[in-house]
């Protein structure tokens, strides 16, 4: 049965600058996420606390994170890869932590430099931590729908390591198509097997839409009862990687088709819209949703 309501989480101050080629000054991020907090979304990641040389764009996580003014509905989270990046997080006072981790092998050693063997038990301490002093965890699973180093990831390597993550207590998973390749058939398939082996935990999904295929997606696993989705307005972000790719599945677009659809999300998409328009005017290239070039044409 397809739900009537539905959670979107904005990723775009972390996951969509990230990939920006250019780096945002703090006090942008900090009116930009300021403004996302006025639109009703209840979740919305501010930053990450990776290390500033892998990702200069998020240098200034702490900053950012002591300058926005909080809203008390909205909870505001931030990606932690190691001991180090929860400490510097626990200093931002932040709602939640997300801790991430690959379902392949190669890209797990590419982004966080230790084989998955190796990152369980750092993600189990950080887990236990966070807990300790009172956040909630969100745990990412990356290249579940296709590694770019290694190809297809299997169901079965899927399912293995959304165990060990809930084991170690995170609140929600959230499965990534981290590259975009994900198909609406192999979704179907993907979310049949979690949600047998998972029927009672909270599952997102974090579609990229590198090849189009992002709202199909949502609506696959919508038609199957998921209804908590990651996306970063304005589909902020591209692919450092792919000249004109896009990244995220934008939140503007996503917001369309669910309003369309009858499902709610408490979020109010003229001011999710006067949200894209003022991170549009401080990027240097236009946003690539299909909203924002409608809004751009005028
Ligand atoms: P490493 O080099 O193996 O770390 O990096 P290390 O523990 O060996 O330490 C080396 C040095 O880094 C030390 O400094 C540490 O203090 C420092 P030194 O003693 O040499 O002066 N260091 C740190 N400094 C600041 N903050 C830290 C930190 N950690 C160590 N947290 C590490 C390991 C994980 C840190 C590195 O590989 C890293 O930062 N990776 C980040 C990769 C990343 O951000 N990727 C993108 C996010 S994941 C994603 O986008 C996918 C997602 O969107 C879902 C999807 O789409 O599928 C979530
Ligand atoms: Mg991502």
């Amino acid at each position: 049965k397809m739900p009537n309501h539905a959670i979107i989480k904005e990723v775009g101050p972390r996951d969509g600058l990230q990939n920006e080629a250019s780096i945002l000054a703090t006090e942008h991020k900090v009116e930009w996420i300021n403004h996302l907090s006025e639109t009703g979304l209840s979740y919305i990641e501010i930053s990450s606390f990776v290390h500033p040389k892998w990702i200069p764009q998020l240098a200034d996580a702490l900053e950012v994170a002591r300058n926005i003014q909080r809203h008390s509905q909205v909870t505001y989270a931030a990606l932690v890869p190691n001991k180090i990046g929860l400490k510097r997080a626990l200093e931002a006072n932040l709602d939640e932590i997300s801790v991430f981790m690959s379902a392949s092998e190669t890209h797990n050693k590419k982004n966080i430099n230790k084989t998955i063997a190796e990152t369980l038990p750092v993600l189990e301490s950080i887990v236990r931590e966070a807990k300790q002093h009172g956040l909630s965890v969100r745990g990412y699973l990356s290249t579940v729908f296709g590694c770019p180093y290694e190809g297809e990831v299997a169901i079965d390597q899927v399912i293995t390591l959304s165990q060990s993550l809930f084991n170690m207590g995170i609140d929600e998973l959230s499965l990534g198509d981290t590259i975009g390749v994900a198909n609406p058939k192999q979704v179907a398939n993907i979310l049949i097997r979690l949600r047998e082996a998972f029927p009672h935990k909270n599952i997102a999904l974090h579609f990229h839409d590198t090849r189009g295929t992002a709202l199909a997606n949502c609506l696959t696993a919508l038609q199957l009862g998921f209804n908590t989705f990651d996306s970063s307005l304005g589909g902020l972000g591209g692919c450092p990687y792919a000249k004109g790719a896009s990244g995220n599945l934008a939140t503007d677009d996503l917001l369309y088709m669910l309003e369309g659809m009858g499902i709610a999300t408490g979020i109010n998409r003229k001011k999710l819209l006067q949200a894209a328009q003022y991170i549009q005017g401080v990027l240097p290239q236009p946003l690539p949703s299909h909203h924002m070039q409608i809004f751009a044409k005028g």
